[in-house]
């Protein structure tokens, strides 16, 4: 039998890496996709030696359309799994934030998810089965926290649950994982200071994969790893929406983050 195949945007770091890694551990041949050329092959030399799989290696800026067409493609020849995960956030305020940053968090946040669930989805349908993961967050379950990248994290939660329901019984399921804060590059690479967030809302990048896996074995649409953040979001689907806000706001500020 040959080894199923998944294919990892944003594998370079963070919780990526943790998906790749586990993939790995599990049997998946790789196909990881993201910018650092030397991060990627250091990667796959590492899951090679370690796993004794497959691992292409696919470099690809998601901000470029030529790029995601490329990933597309490699899609459309066929993988069991997608795992939409790249994506990043940026600080400052909207009405000062650089247009073309804020027009590529858009074109990896959600452009890119569009463009590679599209192409994943018919080979998965000729074949009965398949899984597409789609890495949101707690901010596109929250309203109030930040603007852009919490729209983008909506977006993704939201066509997500649209799909799942489309895809019905067909064999294909789709699934919206949405972490809280986990220790990874992405504040850093963001610019957003992290200092007053308490130690019991940080969750690890080996935790949310865990997790988020298991409940996609189980079938949950949305994975909403770590209890705290469960009773956070099941909180705030109970309150009004404008008290949402108005507690974001006092906790995470809700400005200063695009
Ligand atoms: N960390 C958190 O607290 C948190 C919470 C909720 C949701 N998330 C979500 O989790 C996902 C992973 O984030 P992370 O925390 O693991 O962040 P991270 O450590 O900064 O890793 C981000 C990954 O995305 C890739 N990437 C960024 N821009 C890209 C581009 N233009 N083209 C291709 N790849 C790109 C990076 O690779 P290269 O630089 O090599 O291209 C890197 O591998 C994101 O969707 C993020 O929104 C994170």
């Amino acid at each position: 039998m040959p080894r199923p195949v998944v294919l990892i945007t944003g594998p370079t770091a963070g919780l990526g890496a943790g998906y790749a890694r586990r993939y790995a551990r599990d049997g998946y041949n790789l196909v990881l996709v993201a910018r650092n050329v030397e991060r990627l092959e250091d990667l796959a030399a590492e899951l090679r030696a370690a796993n004794g799989i497959d691992v292409e290696v696919l470099p690809a800026d998601l901000t470029e359309a030529a790029d995601r067409a490329n990933v597309a493609d490699r899609l459309t020849a066929g993988v069991q799994v997608l795992v939409n995960n790249a994506g990043f956030g940026t600080s400052g305020e909207f009405w000062t934030a650089d247009a073309a940053v804020l027009q590529a968090q858009l074109d990896v946040n959600v452009t890119s998810v569009m463009q590679l669930t599209r192409a994943a989805l018919p080979p998965m349908l000729a074949a009965g089965s398949g899984t597409v993961v789609n890495i949101a967050s707690v901010a596109g379950l929250l309203s109030g926290r930040g603007s852009t990248y919490s729209a983008s994290k909506a977006w993704v939660v939201s066509f997500t649950e649209g799909l799942a329901n489309g895809l019905g019984d067909t064999g294909v399921t789709v699934h919206a994982v949405c972490p809280g804060f986990v220790h990874t590059e992405f504040h850093q690479r963001a610019g957003i200071d992290m200092k007053s967030i308490p130690n019991f809302m940080w969750l690890n990048v080996d935790d949310v994969v865990a997790e988020s896996l298991a409940d996609i074995a189980k079938g949950k649409v949305v994975s909403i790893p770590g209890l705290q953040y469960k009773v956070l979001t099941t909180g705030g689907r109970l309150v009004p929406r404008g008290l949402v806000r108005t507690l974001t706001k006092g906790f995470g500020r809700g400005r200063d983050r695009t």
